[in-house]
């Protein structure tokens, strides 16, 4: 047997022997790493002459070969036992019972907002969001209610004792549209979004709550006017409610970030509930005895000055604006007949009102939830 035959059996035996990645790589650089033995024979080749060279080369390459071969084949199969090692250890315990069914709902103000973004986003709206702890110039001043301002008054806030940034007092947001100005400053024009969110004001009884929930609308854009509202809410509401029997009412009103304000009301019925209470539902005229309007939002054409305070120029920019309440959305929806129930966390309460997580609005399948 030659040298190189000898060398080939020894390190083949070697590499079969090693123990792991590491051993192996020891044994690469032995052989073939720049100081390596094989590497050394294969050098001799260039000082040989052309006759010797053709004599020895084949048998040294023919060894540099087998050895990669055998390094190859041997990290392969370390490699493999380690997959099956780590296999094994991974399996699944199939005769294990299933765990228990999850408990737990989508909560109907969840259910509503999730209604509400598709709906919407379906009319090029984007979701923006902004801060539940704001500053009183995002909440008030921008929206041109300055300090004085008696509209202030009814929105029983909630302060902070901190100094806001931007003058006055930090506060809980009384509304969402401070997400108006906000995003108006951050994004420019022409804007179309909704923003959901918490909302929060120093009131309670059956159908006020400290924290509730609003939705707020904003389209930014040249030439809008009334009739762009219009035309959004009442295609908004009707598919929400899934039926185009619905009554609105539309109400001059005011707000000091819109100019002219528009309030929005639906007609419901007064029915008997299966648990005996009564309730409203969608329906009916409003004005027909035992109907009434329920008020559903609040909106109108941003205010000039609101688009000023937001940097925009208000003669190149228009737009409306609206806020919803989610919680009566959804109350007027889904049938319940108190506010504070939804806050409570009661899991009966959770388990006969929420949705399946597995139900996602879609408008194709139609937004509401078939509970
Ligand atoms: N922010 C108002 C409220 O909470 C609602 C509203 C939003 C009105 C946008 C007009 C435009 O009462």
């Amino acid at each position: 047997m030659s040298d190189h035959q000898l060398t080939a059996q020894e390190a083949s035996t070697r590499i079969a022997e090693a123990a792991d990645l590491s051993a192996l790589e020891a044994l690469r650089v032995e052989y073939l790493g720049k100081q390596g033995s094989i590497s050394g024979l294969l050098k001799t080749l260039g000082k040989m002459s052309p006759e010797e060279r053709q004599e020895k080369a084949p048998a040294i390459q023919a060894l540099r070969q087998s050895v990669a071969d055998a390094l190859t084949a041997r990290k392969d199969e370390m490699e493999a036992a380690e997959l099956e090692a780590r296999l094994a250890t991974e399996t699944i315990d199939l005769t294990l019972p299933a765990p228990q069914a999850p408990k737990g709902s989508v909560h109907p103000v969840s259910q509503v907002m999730d209604e509400l973004a598709e709906i919407f986003a379906d009319l090029g709206f984007a979701v923006a969001t902004g801060p539940e702890i704001e500053d009183d110039w995002y909440n008030f001043t921008a929206l041109n209610m300055p300090e004085s301002h008696p509209a202030r008054a009814m929105h029983d806030t909630f302060y902070f004792p901190d100094a806001a940034p931007k003058g006055g007092k930090m506060l809980l947001r009384t509304h969402t549209s401070p997400v108006q100005v906000r995003t108006m400053m951050a994004e420019g024009a022409p804007l179309r979004i909704i923003a959901p969110g918490r909302v929060y004001r120093s009131d309670s009884d059956a159908t006020h709550t400290p924290m509730f929930h609003q939705i707020e609308g904003l389209v930014i854009d040249r030439d809008i006017h009334l009739g762009h509202l219009k035309w959004t809410l009442e295609t908004f509401l009707k598919a929400f409610f899934e039926t185009e029997d619905i009554v609105l009412r539309l109400r001059p009103s005011y707000f000091p970030f819109t100019e002219p304000s528009v309030e929005v009301d639906v007609g419901f019925a007064i029915e008997n509930g299966q648990d005996g209470k009564l309730r409203r539902i969608l329906g009916g005229s409003g004005d027909e005895p035992g109907h009434g309007w329920m008020e559903l939002l609040g909106s109108g054409m941003v205010n000039r000055r609101v688009i000023e305070f937001a940097g925009l120029d208000p003669d190149e920019w228009q737009g409306f604006a609206f806020g919803l309440g989610v919680d009566r959305l959804a109350m007027l929806k889904y049938g319940m007949d108190d506010l504070r129930a939804f806050f409570d966390g009661d899991s009966r309460w959770l388990s006969h009102y929420g949705f399946s997580p597995f139900d996602q609005p879609t408008l194709s399948a139609g937004v509401g939830a078939k509970a």
